[in-house]
């Protein structure tokens, strides 16, 4: 009996070795423990023994079972210790260079953003920059968009608390801070810090309280366009913009130009664009952007002479442009950073 509890034990130091898992660990411990197990089988012929060697029969049993539950409890430390080195992945030295060796790409909406800017800068335009803060001065009044106009809504727009402070865009004692509704605003500051000629495009962030779909989204870019000078006239703005969309989206793409109303501009229209080789539009007409010849108004409000001066406008949104580009039919995707997306534009 001494015997077959020392082989017992023997052959459960000389097996563990095996044992690399959870399952094997159960299997092996089964046999020896278990209801069928190598100890059991002995522990239950405790009743074959001589009643004075019973004690001692107990006390070797309980040994036994000592020694093969620490062989059991160091066996489970280390599984225990694999799983969490398997989770935990290979050993990291973090002051080795990055092994993502994989180089970085711009977002889509840059991209597309610089590839306007290009085609813009190429015909004599230069970007200017506006603020993201707005006042309600630059983004409606002088853009001859008065108080009760319904873009002023509260309901439409990101109004900031009346104390709000922005030593760097000034504002007028009566007036609040908004984050800007559209880029058209940077007409009004680029327009007060020079003299035509002016040929300028600015691309930016925008705000509006906008739910959430697959096509809007509260936080979003345009591009405003604004070319100032002595003669300018609607043929120049359909032809610089004829230009821009065929460089942009291919040869036999075209615009037509609908009526429509903007307080800043007369006559305002908006513009469709068509190109058949872009698959997913066919032969459709898209609306694209909004334009037209700067109001008398707004030059009044910038204190240029509109007896001399003539000029054009347009706006356009970027998220619209490189959906239709890309073919991406949901906004969202640009806002969300997953590399799955990001990296289809490397
Ligand atoms: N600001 C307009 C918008 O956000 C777009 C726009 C229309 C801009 C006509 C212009 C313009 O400069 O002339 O929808």
């Amino acid at each position: 009996m001494e015997e077959e509890l020392k082989q017992i034990v023997d052959a459960t130091n000389a097996n563990v070795g095996a044992v690399s898992n959870r399952a094997d660990f159960e299997a092996f411990k089964a046999g020896i423990t278990g209801p069928n197990g190598s100890l059991t089988k002995v522990m239950k012929s405790m009743g074959q023994v001589a009643k004075e060697d019973r004690p001692t029969f107990g006390k070797r049993i309980n040994e036994a079972k000592q020694q093969v539950q620490a062989i059991y409890d160091s066996a489970l430390e280390a599984i225990d210790d694999a799983e969490i080195a398997e989770r935990l992945g290979p050993p990291i030295d973090p002051s080795l260079p990055s092994p993502d060796s994989e180089p970085g790409s711009l977002h889509p909406l840059t991209q597309v953003r610089e590839e306007i800017s290009r085609i813009f800068k190429q015909i004599g335009f230069t970007v200017a920059e506006g603020t993201e803060v707005e006042t309600e001065y630059y983004c409606f009044d002088a853009l001859n968009t008065p108080k009760d106009h319904p873009a002023r809504d509260l309901q439409d727009t990101f109004y900031l608390p009346d104390d709000a402070d922005f030593g760097n865009v000034s504002k007028k004692s009566d007036e609040r801070y908004l984050l800007r509704t559209h880029t058209s605003s940077v007409q009004i500051r680029t327009m007060l810090k020079g003299e035509p000629p002016i040929r300028i495009i600015s691309p930016g962030r925008c705000f509006r309280r906008d739910t959430v779909d697959a096509t809007h989204s509260a936080n979003f870019h345009q591009v405003e366009g604004l070319y100032v000078d002595k003669n300018v006239t609607v043929r120049d703005l359909k032809a610089i913009l004829d230009y821009f969309f065929e460089q942009l989206l291919g040869k036999g793409t075209t615009t037509r130009f609908r009526p429509h109303f903007f307080p800043y501009t007369e006559p305002s229209f908006e513009v469709d664009f068509s190109s058949s080789h872009l698959a997913k539009l066919g032969s459709d007409w898209v609306e694209i952007a909004g334009c037209g010849m700067v109001e008398p108004e707004v030059f009044a409000s910038v204190g240029y002479d509109p007896e001399v001066y003539s000029g054009f406008a347009f706006g356009m949104g970027i998220e619209r442009i490189a959906m239709i580009i890309y073919g991406i039919d949901d906004i969202r995707y640009f806002y969300q950073n997953d590399h799955r997306f990001l990296k289809q534009f490397a």
